[in-house]
């Protein structure tokens, strides 16, 4: 059959398809249709165009294309078959963040810190879990308000296995008097659980005190961090620079940080609620330099007027 028949004949084919609306991957000017005249199915009144006799029709398919050809000429998606569906990537899990602990009531904090102590006092995390006499976890009001936080047991800690027991305690049970409270009201604990000590081979002797290392902070932070998330107080006070450095910033001296409110953020625990910590002067720096006793009574003051305490400035 001569190429000019074939040709023809599939000219009529198309002709006779595209009436039929069978046709939207061969031409695609075809959808306009939709909107027209003819509905699929309906007779057109055309014949059907004829094969003539002895001769094959050959219709080649469109191969298929990669997406990546397809994306150079989108119009070409319009004669050749679907892509595959793009493989989307699962989308992340959501991120778990950690929701805030649930506040404990009074027995559920009592039995929290207890079993805390029994922790810190088995401790050996660090060097210094070898040579103190005791342990000393920290004492006080379970539902405190205010919780002071000191660097360290020294001598006098270490033997009765309490914290602020000594000089520099004597002088803090009056700090705690003057703003209006009592030992029994408030919180007292240490970063450090265990003394650290210049000398470890004569725990015996006096002026044996050093403030603990990072190494020991390090161990020791879950501590103070579970101790203060249990407690939940309003206010935590650091006294002095191992303290607050620990707490707030390590960059900062005690003097850069002295005197203002910050949130305190802790590493390993969530707090139920938000705590406000303060840092101030150590009673025993105070001891060593009375002249700063009038700004760490400053300090104190804030938190008084916070709480609204007596003798608090109006
Ligand atoms: N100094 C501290 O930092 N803590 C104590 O318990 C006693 C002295």
């Amino acid at each position: 059959m001569a190429n000019d028949s074939l040709r023809r004949l599939i000219a009529e084919l198309k002709t006779f398809l595209a009436a039929q609306g069978e046709d939207e991957f061969i031409s695609p000017a075809a959808p306009l249709r939709a909107a027209g005249a003819v509905s699929k199915g309906e007779p057109t009144g055309k014949p059907l165009p004829k094969m003539p006799e002895g001769e094959t029709l050959t219709v080649e398919f469109p191969k298929a294309v990669s997406p990546q050809s397809a994306f150079k000429n989108p119009a070409s998606q319009l004669t050749e078959p679907p892509l595959p569906a793009p493989v989307v990537a699962a989308p992340e899990p959501a991120r778990v963040i950690p929701s805030e602990e649930p506040q404990m009531n009074i027995s559920q904090k009592t039995a929290a810190l207890a079993e805390l102590a029994e922790t810190i006092k088995a401790c050996t995390r660090c060097p210094l879990g070898a040579t103190r006499l005791n342990a000393v976890p920290g004492e006080g009001n379970v539902n405190a308000d205010v919780m002071f936080v000191g660097e360290g047991p020294g001598f006098d800690e270490d033997r009765q296995g309490r914290p602020f027991v000594g000089r520099a305690g004597q002088l803090l049970d009056k700090m705690i008097v003057a703003m209006g409270l009592t030992r029994e009201q408030v919180f007292i604990a240490n970063i450090a659980k265990c003394h650290p000590m210049t000398d470890p081979l004569h725990p015996e002797k006096h002026g044996n005190d050093r403030a603990p290392n990072a190494e020991e902070i390090a161990c020791c932070r879950k501590y103070i961090e579970k101790q203060i998330s249990i407690i939940c107080p309003k206010y935590v006070i650091a006294l002095g620079g191992v303290a607050a450095k620990a707490l707030i910033a390590d960059a900062k001296s005690l003097g850069a940080l002295r005197g203002k409110f910050y949130d305190l953020h802790l590493d390993s625990v969530t707090l139920p609620r938000p705590v406000k910590i303060l840092a101030t002067f150590h009673p025993a720096a105070l001891l060593r330099n009375p002249g700063w006793k009038k700004d760490a009574w400053t300090d104190l003051q804030m938190v008084m007027d916070e709480l609204g305490l007596k003798g608090a400035r109006k």
